[in-house]
C-alpha cells in the first residue's frame, strides 16, 4: 500500500463521540445488511465461497472494505463456520447440505469504522439439538449484552454468559473472545464469554466492543487445523455463535449491527 489510508492516518481520539458513533451506526448497519442479504443464499447446493463472493460483492457495491480479507494471511472476505467448525472457517468448495449449521462473520470497514458480527444460518431443516445449541448461543448473546452500561465490568458480562450456558449444559469456548473496535479491528477490553461477576474491566460510556459467545453442544476444547485458521471442537460436537458490535451508554448499551429487518433472531422455536 502507498496511498495515504485515512483509517490508518486517523486515530479513534481524533474523532468527537458524536462522530465516532456516527462511524460506528453506519459500518454496524452495512455489516447487518450484509448478513441479511446473505439469508436467502444459505441453501443445499451453495458453496461456502458462493457466499463469499456475495459478501464481497455486496461490500464493493456499498464503498466497504471486508475486514478479513488478507488479515493476517486470511483468505476471505467472510468466515463461514459449519457445524463442529467453532470459528474463522475459510471460505472454499465445501457445499451446504440439508441440516448444516454455519456461521457466516462479516467484519467491515466504512469511512475507517469497523462493523463486526455473526449469526448462525440453519440449511433447511435441521436437528433438534442444533436448534437447541443455536437458540441457546443466542440467549448467551442477549444474557451478556443486557448486563452491559457504564460501570459494570466485563467480568459481568462473563459471568451472565457463563452461568446460563452451563445451566443448559452445554460448554464455552475460552480461546477466542469478544475485542474492542472501532478505527481498529481487534483492541482493548478482552470481552471474555466466562468469568466472576464484578471482575475485569470496568465498562465506559462510550466504549465500543463486541461480544460473541462460541458455544458447544459437547467439551470446551478446540483445536486449530493445518490451514491455520479452522477452530474445530476436539470432540467434533456442533458449536454455534452470534457476534453484536455495541457502544457502552449511561443507561446500558446500543447495538451497532441490529439487523433492519429483524433478521438477527433465530426463527426457531423449540416445541
Ligand atoms: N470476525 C472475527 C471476529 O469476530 C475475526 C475474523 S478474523 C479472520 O473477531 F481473519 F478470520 F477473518
Ligand atoms: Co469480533
Ligand atoms: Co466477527
Amino acid at each position: 500500500m502507498s496511498t495515504v489510508d485515512q483509517s490508518v492516518t486517523l486515530k479513534e481520539e481524533d474523532f468527537s463521540l458524536d462522530e465516532r458513533l456516527e462511524g460506528m451506526r453506519l459500518a454496524g448497519l452495512l455489516t447487518a445488511q450484509t448478513l441479511d442479504m446473505l439469508v436467502e443464499h444459505v441453501a443445499p447446493g451453495m458453496r461456502t465461497d458462493d457466499l463469499d463472493k456475495l459478501a464481497f460483492e455486496f461490500a464493493m457495491d456499498h464503498d466497504c472494505i471486508p475486514a478479513p480479507l488478507n488479515y493476517r494471511g486470511f483468505k476471505g472476505s467472510i468466515c463461514t463456520s459449519l457445524n463442529h467448525v467453532v470459528c474463522h472457517g475459510i471460505p472454499g468448495a465445501r457445499t451446504l447440505k440439508e441440516g448444516d449449521i454455519i456461521n457466516l462473520d462479516v467484519t467491515l470497514i466504512k469511512n475507517g469504522w469497523h462493523g463486526d458480527s455473526s449469526r448462525m444460518f440453519p440449511v433447511g431443516e435441521i436437528s433438534r439439538k442444533a436448534e437447541r445449541l443455536i437458540n441457546i448461543t443466542y440467549e448467551c448473546l442477549m444474557r451478556g449484552l443486557n448486563v452491559v452500561k457504564d460501570g459494570a465490568t466485563t467480568g459481568d458480562i462473563g459471568h451472565a454468559i457463563q452461568t446460563y450456558a452451563e445451566s443448559e449444559n452445554c460448554s464455552i469456548v475460552r480461546e477466542f473472545c469478544g475485542h474492542g473496535l472501532g478505527r481498529v479491528f481487534h483492541t482493548k477490553p478482552n470481552i471474555l464469554h466466562y468469568g466472576e461477576a464484578g471482575r475485569g474491566t470496568r465498562l465506559e460510556s462510550g466504549m465500543f466492543f463486541t461480544i460473541e459467545p462460541m458455544i458447544n453442544l459437547g467439551r470446551p476444547d478446540v483445536k486449530v487445523l493445518g490451514d491455520g485458521w479452522t477452530a474445530v471442537t476436539r470432540d467434533k460436537s456442533l458449536s454455534a455463535q452470534f457476534e453484536h458490535s455495541i457502544a457502552v451508554t449511561d443507561t446500558g448499551f446500543e447495538i451497532f449491527t441490529k439487523s433492519p429487518k429483524n433478521l438477527d433472531t433465530p426463527p426457531y422455536k423449540l416445541t
